[in-house]
């Protein structure tokens, strides 16, 4: 017997609804096999252009679940964060999404939190999410760009979950981070490579950086820094300190 958590049914149900969505197109007629495969490619390509541009400023209902698969496919990505992040701390999240990060942060370390978002509808839902963080001034949530960050603290650590990919200005925004952060303060950018990028059509618009490309960003704006490989290579992140002595971060 196949025994599934509420968590599990949830999930299930709604591939189910998205697999007859893609298979009916909303209308009861028979196609022929060539005709379906066709309208199934043109449909693969057309979703994930909308995909695409919902992970980039997720809104509606379709905005809850994009973040609430990427919160499904993303666990390894989370848990470098989860590994670098320690207790005491002063840590903001740029790009926070619907705010499962921030909730599996808060609830696994004493540190204090901040995150900005350019999405409205999920300033609201990571608020709701974690409601009794923001009500005990553990959590202060913004709508607010990474290139202007409303916040006067110094931060200790500065993290963000495939979010490079969306902004304006990559130069302008770890400048930004760079003067947010107080001395020895560290940033953690984790993404996705280029090359499994590539390969997505919902990730087709994306600003899709070399590792190189972001570690050189990094180190001219004054970071040291240091790159490590997860997900078997497909994805990395670069820890960055603030004012580390020059290049790479040394052990
Ligand atoms: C792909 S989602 C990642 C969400 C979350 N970090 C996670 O991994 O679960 C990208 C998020 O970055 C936000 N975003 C995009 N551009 C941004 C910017 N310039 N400044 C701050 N947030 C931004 C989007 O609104 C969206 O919530």
């Amino acid at each position: 017997m196949i025994i599934m958590s509420s968590a599990h049914c949830r999930d299930a149900t709604m591939m189910i609804v998205i697999v007859l969505i893609m298979m009916t197109d909303g209308r009861a007629e028979w196609l022929s096999v060539h005709d379906r495969i066709k309208q199934c490619l043109r449909y693969h390509v057309n979703m994930g252009r909308r995909l695409g541009k919902q992970f980039g400023n997720p809104s509606g209902i379709a905005g809850r679940f994009v973040t609430f698969i990427m919160n499904r496919m993303n666990g390894p990505l989370y848990n470098a964060v989860l590994n670098e992040v320690g207790n005491g701390l002063d840590v903001l999240d740029i790009g926070f999404g619907n705010g499962y990060m921030l909730k599996k942060l808060l609830k696994n370390t004493d540190s204090k939190f901040f995150g900005i978002d350019i999405s409205d509808d999920m300033v609201r839902l990571a608020g709701k999410k974690n409601k009794k963080y923001v009500a005990g001034g553990r959590l202060t949530l913004a709508k607010a760009s990474v290139e202007e960050i409303p916040f006067e603290n110094g931060f200790d650590v500065v993290y963000t979950i495939n979010t490079t990919y969306f902004w304006n200005d990559l130069n302008a925004g770890i400048e930004e981070i760079h003067s947010k952060l107080r001395d020895g303060g560290v940033l953690i950018i984790v993404c996705y490579t280029k090359q499994m990028l590539d390969r997505l059509s919902s990730a087709e618009n994306y600003k899709k950086y070399l590792e190189h490309e972001l570690t050189d960003a990094l180190e001219k704006a004054g970071f040291g820094t240091e790159l490590i490989y997860i997900t078997h290579g497909r994805s990395f992140y670069v820890k960055a300190v603030k004012n580390a002595s020059l290049g790479k971060i040394l052990d």
